[in-house]
């Protein structure tokens, strides 16, 4: 009875509150799906962080001081958001490093050169906006709602990493090379953000059925490929993939195969930068223990204050 009504709601595009009763499996998909989100955007901070003390210029350095301080925000968002699930930020926290919980594989990649500030900001948060756009209308309120105010700030994420390849294209020959290769060793494991294909995609079921994502990984993958391939050519780039071609009957561009094995190792802890992010992260939470000490004595102490 409770099951078919809930589906109800979501068949009525009815948002899923907090309060609301849930299944079980909706609850637990969402807390996997939403702190891997949130743990994605707050990894994400190191690949990035790794440049700004060698940006180029004052300008290309506080352009990136506040893309980074906005991905600790969406982050922010998100715990909050799987909070609302019944479950704490430090569970969350203690998931990600017994490696229980995962995030983005993108994140997992060594940022080699200034090109990669601007082939991340162009390529991951291009591919994340896609997705995140798309799950602007998700079932649970609280995720749907954050991913509005998320995405609001994306669209400057991707300008500024577009500029910066462009800058670089349009530059001297080392300059454009060095914008090419950057290319070259993000654009895969860019496509592989949007999950395995949906014949492999154990999750894309209930997440379909339950409205949690209203596009499979393979709809989302081929909509960002077809966004992107025009925006390289423009700047004078090549994606690295010979196989990639317009296909006038499907009206989308065909491209090769992805290396699954490549993609599977990452996700599974074993790509070039796992430990070194998971270490870095580990460090960092440690190190500002005595912050949420002195937050939660200082809380402790206005709450005797008010009482
Ligand atoms: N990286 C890491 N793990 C991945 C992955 C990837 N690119 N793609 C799939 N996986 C994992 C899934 O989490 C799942 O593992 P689990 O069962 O332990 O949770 C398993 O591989 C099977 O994949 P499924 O396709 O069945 O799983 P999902 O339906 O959850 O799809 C997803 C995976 C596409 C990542 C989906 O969870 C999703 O859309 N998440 C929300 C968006 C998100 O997390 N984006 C992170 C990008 S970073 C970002 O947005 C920050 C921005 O500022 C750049």
């Amino acid at each position: 009875m409770l099951e078919e009504s809930f589906q109800e709601q979501i068949d009525a595009e009815r948002k899923i509150e907090p309060k609301d009763w849930m299944p079980d499996d909706y609850r637990k998909h969402l807390i996997r799906q939403m702190s891997q989100h949130a743990h994605s955007e707050v990894i994400g901070m190191q690949p990035e962080g790794n440049w700004i003390t060698r940006a180029p210029s004052l300008r290309a350095k506080m352009i990136l001081l506040a893309k980074v301080q906005d991905e600790a925000g969406h982050g922010l968002y998100l715990y909050s958001a799987t909070e609302t699930l019944g479950i704490s930020r430090e569970e969350l926290v203690q998931q990600l490093h017994e490696e229980k919980a995962k995030y983005s594989s993108i994140f997992n990649y060594p940022t080699l050169s200034w090109a990669d500030m601007g082939a991340i900001g162009w390529l991951v948060d291009g591919a994340a906006i896609v997705n995140q756009v798309s799950l602007q209308r998700t079932s649970y309120g609280p995720y749907s709602r954050a991913m509005v105010k998320i995405c609001k700030e994306e669209s400057f994420h991707q300008r500024q990493g577009y500029e910066i390849m462009a800058e670089m294209a349009k530059g001297t020959a080392e300059q454009k090379e060095m914008a090419q290769d950057a290319l070259n060793r993000f654009w895969w494991p860019s496509i592989m953000m949007f999950g395995p294909q949906d014949s492999d995609s154990p999750r894309t079921g209930n997440a379909m059925k339950w409205k949690i994502k209203r596009q499979t990984n393979d709809e989302l993958r081929q909509s960002f490929i077809d966004k992107t391939v025009g925006q390289a050519e423009v700047i004078g780039l090549t994606i690295p993939d010979p196989d990639l071609k317009w296909n006038e009957d499907r009206g989308h561009y065909d491209f090769g195969e992805m290396n699954w094995e490549e993609f599977w190792s990452v996700v599974n802890g074993n790509g070039p930068c796992n430990k070194q992010r998971l270490a870095h992260h580990k460090k960092a939470h440690d190190d500002g223990e005595w912050v949420r000490n002195a937050a939660k004595e200082y809380a402790r102490k206005q709450e005797l204050l008010l009482n």
